[in-house]
């Protein structure tokens, strides 16, 4: 319909006004650039992905979004603005925030994110769900993926972040979920977009559960992920920038299928040279092994397992069996 797609083309209009309006605050303000320069965030960088600063101020944006001619209604619907209290006119939303378009495939700006510069919380504000913006149903990112076509390996990352610094050092096919626990849409577009699939979340609690989350979803897509393990408490922005592109590569040739990634998991989790934790261990793994579909990758996780363990065989495959679906 036509009143609508007018609305989308000035949703997105404002969205890239918005973020001239924050590339030049930016690139005149110390602070800001000084954070992203300790960051290992260099020039070229911020102009490649558009990145730009929020200043102080709490009406600078919507007085520069006004004098360009657009209304408060639209520019409040898509989240750059809110209302303020008891009906007073509105205020800006981003305040001394960095900020990152969000570009999708068409290179129209859909939303933002936007980091402070300290440890203030919340650490990332971004744009409110709009007839343009569907968080779940975009890759951070994939724009880039799109331009350099290379499509053979796909990144999953957390962060904007990133995405950004692995970018500007050589990886150019990382995406990121957007803060959200993977969605089916976003399952598919990495399907789509890459042949083999790896993910690389913060190695921390949360990334954890949110790695067995993605894993889910691709299987669900009928797509294998690999996963990279790096050291605890580091995400890839933290690994990259310390030990550099040659390295980073090397983490992909030292991947894992998704059950290795389990039982890795659970390795790290129990001590096996603790006899309760052995078996709550086995317990464990038993479950993963139970749900492989081929009777030859069961036997040789119970292998593995009962060579990890000193758990026999048979016992592990009653346990399975235990636990009912062992093909055989
Ligand atoms: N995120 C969010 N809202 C938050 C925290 C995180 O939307 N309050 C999203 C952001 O997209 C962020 C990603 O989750 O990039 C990963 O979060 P986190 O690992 O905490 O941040 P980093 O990307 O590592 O950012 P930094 O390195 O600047 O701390
Ligand atoms: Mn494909
Ligand atoms: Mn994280
Ligand atoms: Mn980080
Ligand atoms: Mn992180």
């Amino acid at each position: 319909n036509d009143k609508y797609t007018q609305e989308r083309q000035e949703a997105y209009n404002i969205n890239k006004d918005a973020a001239r309006y924050f590339y030049r605050s930016l690139v005149t303000n110390p602070k800001a650039l000084e954070y992203l320069n300790k960051r290992q965030i260099s020039a070229n960088t911020i102009r490649g992905f558009g990145l730009g600063f929020a200043p102080e101020s709490w009406e600078g944006l919507y007085r520069f979004l006004l004098s360009k001619g657009y209304g408060s209604e639209q520019i409040e619907k898509i989240g750059l603005i809110g209302k303020k209290s008891g009906n007073n006119g509105y205020y800006d939303k981003f305040r001394n925030r960095i900020m990152f378009p969000i570009i999708d495939t068409k290179s129209r700006i859909i939303g933002f994110g936007g980091r402070v510069l300290d440890d203030k919380m919340p650490k990332y504000l971004n744009s409110k769900e709009s007839i343009i913006f569907n968080k779940g149903n975009h890759l951070y990112g994939l724009n880039l993926v799109n331009k350099h076509s290379n499509r053979k390996r796909i990144l999953l990352v957390e962060g904007y972040i990133d995405v950004i610094s692995l970018y500007s050092k050589g990886i150019n096919y990382a995406v990121a979920s957007l803060g959200t626990a993977l969605t089916e849409r976003q399952g598919r577009l990495l399907k789509r977009y890459g042949d083999e699939v790896y993910i690389a979340y913060d190695s921390d609690t949360a990334g954890v559960k949110a790695t067995l989350k993605a894993i889910d979803i691709l299987l669900k897509e009928d797509v294998k992920p690999k996963i990279i393990l790096l050291p605890d408490g580091m995400d890839p922005d933290d690994y990259i920038n310390k030990m550099g592109k040659i390295e980073f590569e090397k983490l992909f040739l030292n991947s894992y299928n998704h059950i290795d990634y389990k039982i890795l998991i659970n390795k790290k989790k129990y001590d096996l040279n603790d006899i309760e934790d052995k078996i709550k261990f086995t317990t464990e793994v038993s479950k993963i092994i139970k749900d492989l579909k081929s009777p030859v990758e069961q036997d040789v996780y119970i292998n593995k397992i009962s060579e990890d363990t000193g758990v026999s065989k048979e016992a592990i495959e009653k346990e399975i069996k235990g636990n009912k679906i062992y093909n055989t």
